[in-house]
């Protein structure tokens, strides 16, 4: 045998066996879900730490390196792939969209140009038109996949800038700024801190926004809105992270539209509600807006990263988002990086297209209804308990109080450390209170009696 190809037979020998011991590992894993708790213990976040020291001299055997990490890492993780944890808007990941996650990094592709990848930019567009219409969004809608909805909330507003500057003849890509026309920006003061945080980004400001008052479930005011015009962005919200509210976009949008405003909308997990017949009137009017923002990471458990920013206006997108280089080579077919603020990234549209063809379009409104079932019923049994459930519970999150702050809190942390499920805490309009979310495909009715159980245990037994 030539030299050359031994060398290439033990890189692939070490490669194979790095892949099995993963595969192994994680159906280890898999399988301690059911009797771990769901945060890790304080002694095996400690045992972590050895992971943590000095970077060795030598090398590692890639399979041992792997094991550690199984060994190690594996326990102070957070079990999100539980059917018990509750915490943000997240949790669960689907069996297709993690395999193929497995399969994108042995393929190694760059998601950046079709060049790079036919398999990764074809699967990103179709993924993106099944996201589109699952959320019930216009035809002909443009969209980049990117890694959550902060992401997708900046590059939608990215190409929002764009739009009103061109429109007042300034190249905001080309002149930045300093010097250009003022765009007005509308917010409800329940925004979600990630699209204030892309404003700033933008250069559009935190501060100078204008805020719209909300009501007691945290949707957007819509007698309280202010003059609106073609220089203005209104950013209106399906699903607030906390009670899971939507504004009233069917009685904004027409009058906005026609005031020659941009309309975007943070739909992070709330616009998934169109995939369900049973749901779908929460979102009525969301369709009249430009932008939207959602996560694929959230409802539809397509596992980490995965955001998309969906833009009507393509044109607008493509010139906030797309560069040139002589070596870069275009073809005809749609450029993935045309539509995302990164050059290369991981071909995280396969992930999506996997997850939903597994899904198909019974299995998102599945989701999405079974989810909604297991917040009611929360809700139900902490109310009939004598707890004070705080919003209406119209979607998958519930926000309960057990009486003063310093008891909920009591609660959370007991909950936390007990490790039967996890939920964390908020403040809803001045009142402390904790959140359940329920987002993943894998929780049971059996996971949702075993918590609700453990939850009235400690408020019992929890005094104040
Ligand atoms: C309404 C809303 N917008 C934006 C975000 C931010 O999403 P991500 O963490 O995926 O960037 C969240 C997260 O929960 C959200 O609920």
């Amino acid at each position: 045998m030539l030299p050359q190809m031994k060398r290439e037979r033990s890189e692939q020998a070490s490669r194979i066996s790095a892949l099995r011991q993963a595969a192994q590992s994680a159906v280890d894993y898999l399988e301690s879900l059911d009797t771990r708790p769901v945060a890790p213990g304080p002694e095996s976040v400690a045992a972590m730490r050895a992971l943590c020291g000095p970077l060795p001299e030598g090398k590692t055997d890639p399979a041992e390196v792997v094991r550690l990490l199984s060994e190690l890492g594996g326990p102070a993780s957070m079990a999100i792939s539980s059917g018990r944890f509750f915490g943000f808007v997240i949790g669960g990941c689907l069996p297709a969209a993690m395999a193929a996650s497995w399969l994108v990094s042995t393929w190694d592709q760059n998601a950046g140009l079709w060049v790079a990848t036919p398999v990764g930019a074809a699967l990103e567009e179709t993924a993106v038109e099944w996201t589109r219409e699952l959320l019930g969004l216009p035809e002909g809608t443009a969209g980049g996949v990117v890694t959550g909805a902060t992401l997708a909330n900046f590059t939608a507003l990215a190409a929002a800038r764009h739009r009103l500057l061109e429109r007042l003849g300034w190249d905001v890509e080309a002149d930045g700024l300093f010097g250009a026309p003022e765009l007005k920006v509308v917010v409800g003061d329940e925004a979600h801190p990630s699209l204030l945080k892309s404003l700033a980004i933008l250069g559009l400001g935190k501060k100078r926004v204008v805020r719209v008052p909300v009501d007691r479930q945290g949707r957007m005011r819509a007698d309280a809105l202010p003059h609106l015009d073609d220089r203005t962005i209104l950013c209106l919200q399906a699903g607030n992270v906390n009670s899971g509210a939507f504004d009233p976009a069917a009685a904004i949008c027409p009058a906005a539209r026609s005031a020659g405003a941009w309309i975007h909308v943070d739909g992070a997990f709330g616009l998934w509600a169109a995939a369900s017949p049973k749901y779908s009137h929460l979102v009525k009017g969301f369709e009249q807006a430009d932008s939207w923002a959602t996560d694929a990471h959230k409802w539809p458990n397509i596992g980490y990263d995965c955001g998309l920013a969906l833009v009507r206006d393509h044109a607008a997108l493509r010139a906030a988002m797309s560069l040139r280089a002589a070596y870069l080579e275009r073809t005809e077919h749609r450029e993935p990086s045309d539509y995302t603020p990164e050059l290369s990234r991981r071909a995280r549209g396969v992930e999506l297209w996997a997850g939903l063809r597994q899904l198909g379009k019974a299995g998102m409104a599945e989701i999405v209804e079974r989810t909604c079932v297991h917040a009611r019923r929360f809700a139900e049994g902490l109310r009939t308990a004598g707890f004070e459930v705080l919003n209406e519970v119209v979607l998958n999150q519930v926000l309960v109080s057990f009486g003063t702050a310093e008891k909920t809190s009591r609660v959370i942390a007991r909950l936390q450390s007990e490790g039967t499920c996890w939920c964390g805490p908020t403040v809803w309009q001045g009142k402390t209170a904790m959140r359940i979310s329920v987002s993943s495909w894998v929780t049971t009715e059996e996971d949702v009696e075993r918590s609700l159980a453990v939850m009235l245990r400690f408020a019992k037994e929890s005094s104040g």
